[in-house]
């Protein structure tokens, strides 16, 4: 079979990040590839990611280290906010509740973790084993165009699926927003947190 018989897709989506900006560091986690948030806030960006090529293929601006999210080699509380643009969709289930507690750990008193990811059905079986999701992305002033494709797993993943999660590990929700098929959620460190 090749592979444009495996191909799902869904319809585009649309993501705007104009209004997205930083206090502080931010850590991106799996900000290789298109390094989206790199693009958008540059050398306030630490951008990790375990493949050395996909961080070369990101654009000049973040500090680039290789580093597994699962396993962050930062101090407690080093960072302002961190961000996770349709990275975690990308690390297998397994493992989503270590980045959490590795994210909540090097963030700072009342530090923010951005998620941004896709909900992905229960896999239904069938030829169609390969989930895409192409999207339209608006930073300030330029707008990116691209696909993002995982091997489609039996549970699927959405909304709650992170909200939970992140609350199991301690963060609160301090924002949530929907728009057709993906979703934005910020997650906030309380303050005093170990
Ligand atoms: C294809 S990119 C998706 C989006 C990317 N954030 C961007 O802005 O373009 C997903 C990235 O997650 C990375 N990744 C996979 N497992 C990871 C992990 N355990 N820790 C950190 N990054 C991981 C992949 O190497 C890949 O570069």
């Amino acid at each position: 079979m090749n592979q444009d018989e495996r191909m799902f897709s869904i319809d585009v989506q649309s993501v705007n990040l104009a209004e997205y900006s930083s206090k502080g560091i931010v850590l991106d986690i799996g900000g290789g590839g298109e390094g989206i948030i790199g693009q958008l806030l540059g050398d306030k960006v630490v951008a990790i990611d375990p493949r050395s090529d996909e961080l070369e293929e990101a654009a000049e601006g973040p500090l680039k280290i290789v580093m597994d999210a699962r396993e962050l080699k930062f101090l407690n509380k080093t960072f302002d906010e961190a961000t996770s643009f349709f990275t975690l969709m990308y690390i297998e289930k397994q493992y989503h509740q270590k980045v959490f507690e590795e994210v909540y750990r090097v963030l700072k008193d009342d530090g923010e973790f951005t998620v941004w990811d896709v909900t992905i059905p229960p896999y239904p079986g069938g030829t169609k084993d390969i989930f895409l999701v192409p999207l339209e992305i608006e930073l300030r002033g330029k707008k990116i165009t691209t696909t993002y494709g995982v091997l489609w797993t039996k549970s699927g993943q959405d909304m709650n699926y992170y909200i939970q999660l992140g609350e199991r590990v301690g963060f609160e929700v301090v924002k949530k927003e929907k728009n057709k098929q993906i979703y934005c959620i910020g997650f906030k460190k309380k303050t005093n947190a170990n």
